[in-house]
């Protein structure tokens, strides 16, 4: 343990000769059968090599989808087992049911993946009988599940109470990066929230003002400050009766040194299709017609003279509807000179949560990112501030 850090990692574990139960997150995306994106796999190796390295078994536990208790076998992991295999480059058993007898007859370099948790009703109620069971199966507990620390469940929170518990090497990656972003950044500190909704995104907000020093807000979230102040918004998409929390968000920003940086311009277009017909208006223009897609090239002009001047960045969210284009142009280019900036040596970037990773992968600029997270939901609930019960159970 080093600092104020209160749990362990794997360098604080006797592993020789233990068995390791490790909890995993590979709920990855799957079409017609095959992973289409394997970087929650890639992202615990370090975990699987080194518990190996240091003598241990490693059994890893994982969800996937949402079966809500129930044996969905469209969602057992067998199916991602080969993947896993693959990535890891070692022999991967998969176990549906008699964990015992296939720990008990593990090889050394053999890596065991046990059934989804989620088909037993057990893991989301946190139940203590099967995380006893879980925890009967090994010797030490390793939490490598940032992205699912947000859920009290059972292989995330009771089992850690019940044996000697460490992080893994991607959750103490992921927790170190993001507390240099947001716990003790190098200022000025900039966040850009994006995204279609102000309503799924208040504490997100509420808690940013407090804490950085420019807040960009992109996508649909946009439309609602700027009707909030008094702008024709057209058909665009907005939660008008959010205009009140909006200028709260704005008042409270104010008081807290936190420069708002709504768009300048912005691209609208009367049909949301690729390649729709659009122009660039004054933020006020939007034909009554017409909706908003996009940031305008004045608004990136600004957000880059933000950025350049900027130590840190925090990015969830895009800031137009990047998935059509030209709709994705102010994403892009924002995110191309956050890039850029970083390769300078300048910033220290770090961005999460799925519409995010997803749009700077397309912009072609995720590797040059400081630091990416694993997480979609967890990301969220840390930029709110809010306290992730897998990471606490690590610390009690
Ligand atoms: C994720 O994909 O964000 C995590 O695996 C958590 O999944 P959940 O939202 O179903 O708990």
């Amino acid at each position: 343990m080093t600092g104020t850090q209160t749990w362990k990692t794997l360098d604080d574990m006797d592993l020789a000769g233990k068995r390791v139960l490790v909890r995993v997150d590979i709920n990855v995306p799957v079409e017609d059968g095959k992973v289409t994106d394997t970087t929650r796999i890639e992202r615990i190796t370090a975990t699987v090599d080194d518990i190996q390295e240091a003598g241990g078994k490693v059994i890893l536990m994982a969800h996937f989808g949402r079966p809500k208790g129930q044996v969905v076998p469209e969602m057992s992991l067998e199916h991602i087992a080969p993947a896993v295999a693959d990535v890891l480059g070692l022999p991967v058993t998969f176990v549906d049911s008699d964990y015992v007898d296939a720990v008990a007859e593990m090889d050394d370099d053999e890596v065991l993946l046990l059934e989804n948790l989620r088909f037993n009703p057990g893991e989301e109620k946190n139940d203590e009988g099967f995380a006893k069971r879980l925890a009967s199966l090994a010797d030490i507990y390793v939490n490598d599940a940032f992205s699912a620390a947000h859920r009290a469940h059972a292989s995330t929170e009771a089992i850690a109470r019940l044996l000697p518990s460490c992080a893994g090497r991607l959750m103490a990656e992921e927790l170190g990066a993001l507390e240099k972003a947001l716990g003790t950044p190098e200022r000025p500190l900039v966040a850009v929230v994006g995204g279609a909704k102000v309503s799924t995104k208040l504490d997100l907000l509420g808690n940013l003002v407090g804490k950085c020093d420019y807040l960009v807000i992109g996508g649909g979230m946009a439309n609602t400050f700027l009707a909030a102040q008094g702008m024709d918004v057209g058909k665009s998409l907005c939660e008008h009766d959010l205009a009140d929390t909006a200028r709260d968000i704005l008042e409270k920003a104010k008081a807290a040194g936190c420069e708002i940086v709504l768009p300048r311009d912005v691209v609208v277009a009367r049909e949301f299709k690729a390649g729709a017909a659009n122009e660039v208006v004054a933020p006020d223009a939007c034909p009554a017609d017409a909706m908003i897609l996009d940031a305008g090239p004045d608004t990136v002009t600004y957000i880059s003279e933000v950025f350049a001047g900027a130590k840190t960045l925090v990015w969830n969210g895009p800031l137009g509807a990047f998935e059509i284009e030209p709709f994705d142009r102010a994403t892009n280019a924002a995110a191309g000179v956050a890039a850029a900036l970083t390769d300078a040596g300048n910033l220290i970037s770090v961005a999460g949560g799925g519409d995010t990773v997803a749009a700077l992968n397309q912009a072609g600029v995720a590797d040059n990112f400081s630091y990416i997270s694993t997480a979609g939901g967890a990301f969220l609930e840390w930029m709110e501030g809010k306290e992730l019960p897998g990471v606490a159970a690590l610390s009690a």
